[in-house]
């Protein structure tokens, strides 16, 4: 069964009848690599002030639809609603400027920049240079261990800082869409349990997210509403109390959780 039927009961008509359309709506989306297919006919929806955790077992297209939501790759067909406006294809940097901004999988930080340069950097891009002052001190105060390496060049962190350095500016600057993939490789538990803590936080001050997890339960913890992915096709869409964990696969269950 592909994403359309799927969303009838529960994805896409959420938030109807508010008279609002959802903040993002993902409309029948396929898109690849060259001659590969990775999504097929995916649809969804995200309400305004809500939590999407996107779930799934490895190379179930995650990512990629991270990467399509976010302009890094076009869609082969389908179509991206933001404010119900159509933006199918537009590129990062103009949907970054609309407020929705992509923490890549990753340790995604410049190698050749110290860890401060890499924030100001990114914290200056965000909102053309206002604030970046104040949120460089909150992205040291959410991790006090980058703060005492403001000199060190990222390249010589060790991966679980570098993890750091690439969520730090996002969660010091939320953005009204995120987008977060696989926040939780790469982050010991304890670190884990406070970046999560703050994303809540974020949440609450209004970020709308979409969270891609492997990590089953803190995404339960956080989101409202949840879409399995599977071989490229949606294969739940519905409210987090509703999912059937035996639904995620092999690798998507508690295997890499808690
Ligand atoms: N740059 C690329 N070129 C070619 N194929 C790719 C590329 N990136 C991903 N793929 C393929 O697309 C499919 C979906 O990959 P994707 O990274 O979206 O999966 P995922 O659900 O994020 O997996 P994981 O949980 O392992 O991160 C996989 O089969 C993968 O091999
Ligand atoms: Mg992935």
């Amino acid at each position: 069964m592909t994403g359309a039927g799927v969303v009838e009961a529960g994805g896409a008509m959420q938030g109807a009848g508010s008279g609002h359309p959802p903040l993002l709506e993902v409309i029948d989306l396929s898109a690849g690599y060259g001659p590969y297919r990775a999504l097929f006919g995916v649809s969804l929806a995200v309400v305004a002030g809500s939590a999407l955790a996107v779930l799934g077992p490895n190379g179930a297209g995650k990512t990629t639809l991270a990467r399509v939501i976010t302009g890094l790759i076009r869609p082969t067909s389908g179509r991206i609603l933001l404010d119900g406006e159509d933006v199918t294809g537009e590129r990062a940097w103009r949907l970054a400027r609309r407020a929705l901004r992509h923490a890549p999988e990753g340790r995604s930080v410049f190698a050749s920049l110290t860890v401060e340069e890499n924030l100001l950097l990114q914290l200056g891009v965000a909102a053309g240079g206002a604030g970046t002052a104040d949120a460089l001190a909150r992205a040291y105060e959410l991790f006090p261990r980058l703060a005492g390496r403001r000199r060190q060049l990222a390249a010589t962190l060790s991966g679980g800082e570098q993890r750091m350095l690439a969520l730090a500016p996002v969660l010091a600057r939320p953005p009204r869409l995120l987008v977060v993939d696989e926040l939780s490789l790469g982050l010991a538990p304890v670190l884990l349990d406070q970046v999560y803590a703050t994303l809540r936080g974020v949440r609450e001050a209004g970020t709308t997210m979409i969270v891609i997890e492997q990590r089953v339960h803190h995404a339960l913890d956080l989101a409202d509403h949840i879409v399995v992915l599977d071989k490229g096709t949606v294969a739940f869409d519905g409210p987090a109390e509703r999912l059937d964990l035996g639904t995620i696969g092999p690798t998507g269950g508690t295997a890499r959780g808690s």
